[in-house]
């Protein structure tokens, strides 16, 4: 048990020793606090230096421009939006090198679905157009389109063009075909423009030629009867029915035959221009039995074939063509001249023709060369028939030879070109 004393005495020494132990512990914690303290201040002052000089801005010359604590504020929020800055731009950073992760891993995974099958190899002819199936397509077409148009202009062209179209479509023999004068004869040659004088100036010619055809096929048309009493006609006018009377009648006779040509063609009277004179008497005087035969008759000097012309005359007797008096006319003429050649009007828009065409031995039917429709010739053939004329068969006429050549294989005039240089005017 400790005495009073000690006690004492320990009490003094803890005394002491709690004293030291305070003084050294406020020593302590003073160091401690200066030392956070300066710590604190040096840290958050080598934070914001660091930040600061990272986004490039120099602390110490920051402070050195305004207050202390104005600087730390603005340098604080200038931080905080910098720091915000930073996030949004690492936040599309990452979002960017994602969708690249994601982008290379599916190209990789489609380039392994695919595999070489054969290699490329460099082509050496264009795969494109294809020229063989162009060329056969083209050559189909063109075919197509050819007979597509050929078609389309022969069921246009109702024209007659050729001897084979007469015997086709008309049913009857084909005559010859007279040319015009024009395609025959070359220009500048010095040859007449007028078809009548062409036939004795050039007898000789391809164009007088033809008529001399064309009087062989009429003559030997009919083999049980003697062709004697020719009637030229036409459906519509103006096809060279006058012409080709006149013509035919000058190289009959011309060839030595006695041949007379009648102007039956009340409304033209065109033998007259031919002739180049007016008669005063004519067909009609000698009809009526006002002139004898030898009055009206004209002498074409030129050629020795005779003329009975149409006088301008004031009275029309009654059916004319139809009655006794024209038929007593013919078989006179009949007995006085080898041939009897009858100009007359077009059937379609005139009777006249009609009346008349029995009278003849044969009628000789003209078309002009593509431009009479065939309906037309149809039509006048039938009013020939009905009255029972003869009709000898179609002969063509105006034919261009030079345009011929494209149309008929089997007409003289396809040919011409080749025989052309035989004709000797
Ligand atoms: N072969 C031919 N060559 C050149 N021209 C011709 C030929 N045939 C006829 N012509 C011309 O055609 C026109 C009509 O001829 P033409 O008078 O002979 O016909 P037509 O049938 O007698 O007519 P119409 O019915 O009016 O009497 C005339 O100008 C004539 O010169
Ligand atoms: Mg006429």
């Amino acid at each position: 048990m400790p005495s009073l004393f000690t006690i004492g005495y320990e009490k003094a020494s803890l005394d002491q020793v709690i004293g030291a132990l305070k003084a050294a512990g406020v020593a302590i914690v003073v160091d401690v606090r200066a030392v956070a303290a300066s710590r604190r201040a040096g840290f958050s002052k080598t934070m914001l230096g660091n930040s600061l000089k990272a986004e490039g801005i120099d602390y110490l010359h920051l402070r050195a421009l305004g207050t202390p604590k104005a600087g730390t504020n603005t340098a604080a929020v200038r931080l905080a939006e910098l720091e915000r800055n930073a996030t949004s731009v690492r936040t599309l950073y990452e979002s960017f090198l994602n969708r690249f992760k994601e982008t290379t891993t599916q190209q990789g995974m489609e380039e392994s679905d695919a595999r070489v099958v054969s290699k490329a190899k460099i082509p050496n002819v264009a795969s494109f157009p294809k020229l063989g199936l162009n060329l056969a397509l083209g050559i189909l077409f063109g075919l197509g389109a050819g007979i597509g148009a050929v078609m389309l202009a022969e069921a246009l062209d109702s024209g007659i063009a050729t001897s084979e179209d007469i015997e086709r479509f008309l049913g009857v023999a084909s005559l010859g075909s007279v040319p015009l004068l024009s395609s025959t004869v070359n220009k500048g040659g010095g040859a007449s423009d007028s078809p009548a004088d062409m036939v004795v100036e050039r007898p000789l010619s391809a164009f007088s030629e033809a008529f001399r055809n064309l009087r062989t096929s009429i003559v030997y048309s009919r083999v049980d009867k003697a062709v004697r009493v020719i009637a030229v006609t036409s459906s519509l006018p103006g096809e060279g029915k006058t012409t080709t009377a006149f013509c035919l009648g000058r190289a009959m006779a011309m060839s030595g035959t006695r041949t007379v040509v009648v102007d039956c063609d009340v409304r033209r009277r065109n033998i007259n221009r031919l002739l180049g004179q007016e008669p005063a008497v004519g067909l009609m005087e000698v009809l009526a039995g006002k002139a004898s035969l030898d009055q009206a008759l004209v002498l074409d000097a030129a050629s020795g074939a005779w003329f009975l012309p149409l006088a301008r005359s004031s009275f029309t007797p009654k059916d004319l063509f139809g009655g006794q008096a024209m038929s007593n006319l013919l078989a006179e003429l009949k007995a006085r001249f080898e041939f009897v050649l009858l100009d007359t009007a077009p059937v379609l828009p005139v009777a006249d023709t009609r009346a008349l065409a029995p009278k003849a031995d044969v009628v000789v039917f003209l078309t002009q060369w593509r431009r009479t429709p065939r309906r037309a010739v149809q039509a006048a053939f039938e009013l020939l028939r009905s009255v029972g004329a003869d009709i000898a068969g179609v002969a063509l006429t105006q034919v261009d030879v030079r345009e011929q050549a494209k149309y008929g294989y089997g007409d003289a005039g396809y040919y011409y070109r080749s025989y052309r240089k035989y004709y000797a005017q």
